[in-house]
């Protein structure tokens, strides 16, 4: 008699490669890669039972120059969660030896290497200068590995980015770029709403245009939140002075103030809007705690994704 046919649930999808080999930034991955990472991240989600084994004997170094919670331990759990392991350390990088002979020295010990760090040019160099697979865990520019657990979260609430609307509200920052850049790739309607001053890298935002285009996305800029927040699926916002910023927090908050995220800029929102925030937050500066406690508020979820979302893109980047 023919054995019984295994279940589908019981069988890990093939797993395809990232060709560019890293996460420097956003765009390195396509938009069928980033498609791939998310469809993987639903599927480990659902099935993280399948996945114990995926990167046995594998390690990886976590270099971090700026403070975390979410994106170091929710890299150390999924490195475990997959069977792999991780050594991190904290400080800055290229500051006791260049970074390219950094690079060169983890390249002869780990698999793969995830840095947070403030200059974007670190995060270039150690993927210049290491074979291994670089994934950027924030810089002052990018913060792709937080966008790959929003869009899943964004997914999980809405089925489908085709057409939504992402509004962020607040600084044109590493998170607001990295949300530009991706959301609109699947087809999400991106506006961001910030302070005169405060504005996205022009660079950043012309890239997102023409990106955005070939994923039926949009992307729109605006002084004015009311106007941006108006028919939004997800009003999104962040800290008004990031990590390196901290000096010029109270400066930001007279021209951030007008642009807190309360309950009465939510109202102004579709009903059944969701509310997203990277965390850490600033209850009473960019959002108010009735806001975060709300029942329009995913971000757990979002924190939750960050798991999810990361072991899918490390099996992308280092499965075999
Ligand atoms: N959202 C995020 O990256 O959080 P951490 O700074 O705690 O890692
Ligand atoms: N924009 C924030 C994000 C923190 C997760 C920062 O860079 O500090």
């Amino acid at each position: 008699m023919a054995a019984p046919a295994p279940s589908p649930k019981s069988v890990p999808r093939p797993i395809s490669k990232i060709a560019a080999g890293n996460l420097r930034r956003d765009q390195d991955l396509t938009p069928a890669e980033l498609r791939a990472v998310l469809d993987l991240a639903h599927e480990v989600k659902a099935h993280s039972r399948d996945y114990l084994d995926a990167l046995r004997g594998r390690f990886i170094a976590l270099l971090f120059e700026k403070p975390s919670l979410r994106t170091r331990l929710t890299f150390e759990l999924a490195i475990g969660q997959l069977g792999g392991g991780s050594v991190s350390q904290t400080g800055m990088i290229g500051e006791r030896e260049p970074v390219k002979d950094v690079a060169r020295n983890l390249d002869g010990w780990v698999d793969g290497i995830v840095a947070r760090t403030f200059a974007q040019q670190t995060v270039d160099d150690l993927a210049h200068w290491a074979e291994a697979p670089v994934i950027n865990a924030l810089s002052d520019l990018y913060h792709p590995c937080q966008i790959l657990a929003d869009l899943q979260t964004l997914e999980e609430r809405f089925g489908n980015l085709k057409g939504i609307k992402v509004t962020f509200v607040g600084d044109g920052n590493n998170v607001a770029h990295s949300l530009m850049l991706s959301a609109t790739r699947l087809g999400a309607h991106f506006t961001l709403a910030h302070p005169r001053g405060y504005g996205p890298k022009a660079e950043v935002v012309a890239e997102a245009k023409k990106l955005a285009a070939t994923g039926g996305g949009k992307v729109k800029i605006t002084l004015d939140p009311e106007e941006g927040v108006e028919d939004a699926d997800a009003i999104y916002t962040d800290v008004w002075a990031s990590m390196g910023q901290e000096h010029e927090a109270y400066e930001r908050m007279v021209h951030f103030e007008p642009y807190r995220v309360d309950e009465e800029l939510m109202a102004k929102a579709k009903k059944g809007a969701v509310f997203m925030h990277c965390l850490p937050a600033k209850r009473g500066q960019e959002t108010t705690d009735g806001v975060m406690e709300s029942r329009h508020s995913v971000v757990f979820q979002q924190a939750e994704n960050r798991l999810h979302a990361q072991k899918a893109l490390l099996l992308m980047l280092l499965s075999e």
